[in-house]
């Protein structure tokens, strides 16, 4: 799953300019921004922060734009997002793992646009669950909505995945910011 999960990124990747949002599947730099901006509508200043999913780690940019003080850790399967995010953000901290192998705790677990391809709802639940266990104050994860008929995408809905992760605790859910895109979920703990 993994090999093709970087398969599909890779030809993004191959497309277009690893600086570019293009270059991890987003339509324009405005919908990335919205997604960021709805994530970080929960994050409080002076926290650490988990970026799971991070491709060449754009969210950098959006964290020095609003001028929070993050300490930062991105993550990703790909080794070539890794690799271009090492060279674009110098100082800081990206690794090449999947959830299940992160030991360290954060305030906050965020990935955006992470489960857009191949994997199967419960894996997507799992490390949901896998994430709020290690973060202290919460996770934040966006998804398609099954409204946008994106699919070849995995698409979500809404309901559904509000009764999946019910037992985690209190969430709350945004929608509206990219139409009928996008939804964004927050477990608080
Ligand atoms: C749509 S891109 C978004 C990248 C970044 N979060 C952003 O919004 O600019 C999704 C990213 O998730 C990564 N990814 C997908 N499944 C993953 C997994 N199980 N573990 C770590 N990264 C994963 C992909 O390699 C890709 O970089």
């Amino acid at each position: 799953m993994k090999d093709q999960i970087n398969w599909v990124y890779e030809h993004y990747l191959a497309l277009n300019s690893a600086s570019t949002p293009m270059s991890v599947g987003w339509s324009s730099k405005e919908s990335q921004w919205e997604r960021f901006k709805v994530l970080f509508s929960f994050i409080d200043n002076n926290s650490s922060l988990l970026d799971f999913g991070c491709g060449p780690g754009h969210l950098i940019d959006f964290i020095d734009e609003i001028n929070y003080n993050i300490e930062y850790c991105g993550i990703d399967i790909n080794p070539k997002y890794i690799s271009h995010a090492i060279q674009s953000y110098p100082g800081k901290k990206f690794i090449c793992l999947d959830i299940e192998e992160v030991t360290e705790r954060f305030d906050y677990v965020v990935g955006s646009g992470l489960f857009c391809w191949l994997i199967q709802i419960d894996d997507v639940i799992k490390k949901i669950e896998f994430s709020y266990n290690l973060s202290k104050k919460g996770v934040i994860f966006n998804f398609l909505d099954r409204k946008s008929g994106l699919e070849p995408l995995n698409v979500y809905d809404v309901e559904d995945m509000k009764v999946r992760l019910s037992h985690l605790g209190e969430i709350e859910v945004v929608e509206g910011y990219l139409g009928d895109e996008d939804f964004t979920i927050y477990l608080k703990k």
